[in-house]
């Protein structure tokens, strides 16, 4: 008898049947994975997010079901009902959870048919990006993409369950806000009702957090999303998810214990790694600049970066000679028992210059002395001294690059992490955290020609340096702090200004008047005179948290609907021109 939908309830998911159910009637829905007819039989691969099991139809026992099966072709949503059955001996599939046992069909429904789709729903598949993301609903069908979704959720509960046992109160905060001064760009929504006005959409929640604290929720989180129209990267979405927290009478260290609690316990939970019971080391940012030239170094290996000047201030080579003259940096890279070709050197000039870097001197050292680009211009002196300063010894390449500061680290910190995966230095199962701390409370913007705060002007400077921070800002360090994991920054965060008179301060060293400041932060500023509470926070990156936990290169693949770096929408399209009454509603002219 043919059984109709609403007779059909499931009993259970498909990756869950097991030999446990042997002899038991069930029932599955799911997608048809593959059909294949084999000796007079029916067999179905049926999916769903928990796996896949097979059917099994036979046309004696059941002809109705095998004739619908016989209709079926790949990702038709069917239902069925049927008896667990060990597989007959030699037939089981030990690389499969289910493959032990198949499902003997005695009833089948299917529920919807499908066109083919535009490639195959298997792990790593070998599909265009742009294709998976127009079709991004089947591609979250693939088992790859549901393992970083359904994690991403995991460890989204475990943090929020963490942050709950510990007294945190997620809070809410504002889409729809005022647009402030600095960072990124804004995201800005044009005001029907207040003609010619716009909100922004927040960048981070954090003026929200910081008056939450004023309003007396200590211990606050929210897991938030985030909007910032900035230029893309693997790592980077306009749209992206932090775990935002804030705290108040604590200081720098009592928010690192949460944070690291936080990560310990979510390794723990989601990956069975005991991170340790020792807090996660700690560098200054000067620190991590001069060894690594990045504020958030892979120290998952070591080739540090050594100053080399020393060995060149009486140089006659003129590059080195120019860039000391004009107080620029020279540094180098050893690396221990390698020598490169010259097309490997090649390689490697090209791809410092995308980072800025002029070129790059190399001295390759062996027993006769050195082979290098630059030998005629080096005295042997230089030569040794450079040996000495990078601890280099016959066998090693000693790589050298001489510019502006920030182009040395810049160039030659790319140069270290290429070397590192390509000669394979890099211990891929190591978690390597790292605080960088004692950031620089500002940046001197070229452009701007001004200071601007390096993370957000409500950072609370060193109390030492507070006498600094109108007359030499540049010297000015900060209460800051951010969370390194293997090269990536995972986190940032920091104590903040709970003081008006210094907030005040703090944005004439922004250069903003104090017309500016009222105008664009009035309401913060006020906020500031009624009983503010010492406090401070971190955000973490979600996406990226979850990008590392995976070993995943890409932050597209762990988010369920992600944009592209031209920030568009391949599958729906977003963004889009709207009609002519849309725009005049919001009294917008657009410029054709
Ligand atoms: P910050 O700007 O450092 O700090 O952001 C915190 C963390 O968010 C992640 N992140 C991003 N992830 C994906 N795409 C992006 N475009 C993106 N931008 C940032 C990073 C980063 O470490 N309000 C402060 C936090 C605080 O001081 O409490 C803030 O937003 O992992």
């Amino acid at each position: 008898m043919k059984l109709s939908e609403k007779q059909f309830k499931r009993s259970m998911m498909c990756g869950e049947v097991g030999l446990e159910q042997v002899n038991q009637n069930i029932t599955l829905y799911g997608w048809v994975q593959k059909r294949r007819n084999l000796g007079g039989l029916i067999f179905l691969d049926l999916r769903d997010r928990t796996g896949i099991v097979q059917v099994a139809l036979d046309p004696q026992s059941q002809p109705e079901a095998f004739a619908e099966a016989e209709k079926l072709r790949s990702e038709y949503v069917v239902g069925v009902r049927g008896l667990v059955q060990h597989r007959p001996e030699g037939q089981e599939n030990t690389a499969m959870a289910t493959g032990m046992i198949e499902v003997q069909a005695t009833d089948l429904i299917m529920l919807n048919s499908a066109e083919t789709p535009p490639f195959y729903i298997v792990p790593n598949v070998n599909a265009d990006e742009t294709l998976r993301l127009k079709y991004r609903y089947l591609d979250l069908r693939r088992p790859d993409i549901q393992n970083a979704i359904i994690t991403r959720h995991h460890i989204t509960k475990t943090i929020r369950d963490y942050l709950y046992n510990h007294g945190f109160l997620e809070i809410e905060t504002p889409i729809l806000n005022k647009s402030t001064p600095e960072g990124a760009r804004d995201y800005l929504v044009p005001s029907r009702v207040n003609r010619g006005t716009f909100y922004a959409l927040p960048q981070s929640p954090q003026i929200f957090k910081q008056l939450l604290m004023i309003g007396g929720y200590d211990r606050y989180y929210q897991i938030a999303r985030c909007f910032r129209d900035e230029d893309l990267r693997a790592d980077r979405q306009p749209e992206f998810t932090q775990i935002d927290i804030e705290m108040s009478f604590i200081n720098e260290h009592d928010i690192q214990v949460v944070a690291e609690g936080m990560v310990k316990n979510t390794f723990k939970e989601i990956l069975s790694v005991d991170l340790g019971q020792e807090e996660f080391p700690r560098m200054t940012y000067d620190e991590a600049m001069a060894k690594y030239g990045s504020d958030k170094p892979d120290i998952r290996f070591a080739m540090e970066m050594v100053d080399v000047a020393p060995a060149f201030m009486q140089s006659e080579f003129k590059v080195f000679k120019n860039v000391l003259e004009s107080k620029g940096a020279i540094k180098a890279l050893t690396v221990k028992g390698q020598q490169f070709s010259r097309k490997q050197i090649d390689g490697f000039t090209e791809y410092v210059k995308r980072y800025g870097a002029q070129g790059l001197v190399w001295l390759a050292y062996n027993e006769e002395g050195i082979r290098s680009s630059v030998a005629k211009f080096l005295s042997q002196e230089e030569i040794d001294h450079v040996a000495q300063l990078a601890d280099a010894q016959s066998g090693d390449t000693v790589f050298i690059i001489a510019s502006k500061i920030e182009t040395v680290n810049k160039s030659l910190g790319a140069l270290r992490l290429k070397l590192g995966s390509e000669l394979a230095l890099i211990d891929e199962s190591k978690w390597a955290f790292l605080w960088v701390v004692d950031f620089p409370l500002f940046e001197y913007d070229e452009e701007q020609g001004r200071f601007m705060a390096s993370h957000h002007p409500f950072t609370m400077p060193h109390a030492a340096d507070l006498e600094h921070l109108i007359s030499d800002p540049g010297r000015v360090k900060a209460r800051a702090y951010d969370l390194v994991l293997n090269g990536v920054e995972i986190g940032g965060g920091s104590i903040r200004i709970h003081k008006q008179d210094i907030q005040e301060k703090m944005f004439t060293a922004l250069g903003f008047t104090l017309e500016d400041a009222k105008s664009q932060f009035g309401f913060f500023i006020d906020a500031l005179r009624y009983g503010t509470p010492p406090h401070g926070g971190i955000a973490f990156g979600l996406d990226r948290l979850v990008m590392e936990m995976l070993h995943l290169a890409n932050i597209r693949d762990v988010i369920a609907f992600p944009k592209t770096t031209s920030a568009s929408s391949l599958m729906s399209g977003a963004p889009n021109t709207v009609s002519a009454k849309q725009l005049a509603e919001l009294y917008i002219d657009t410029v054709k």
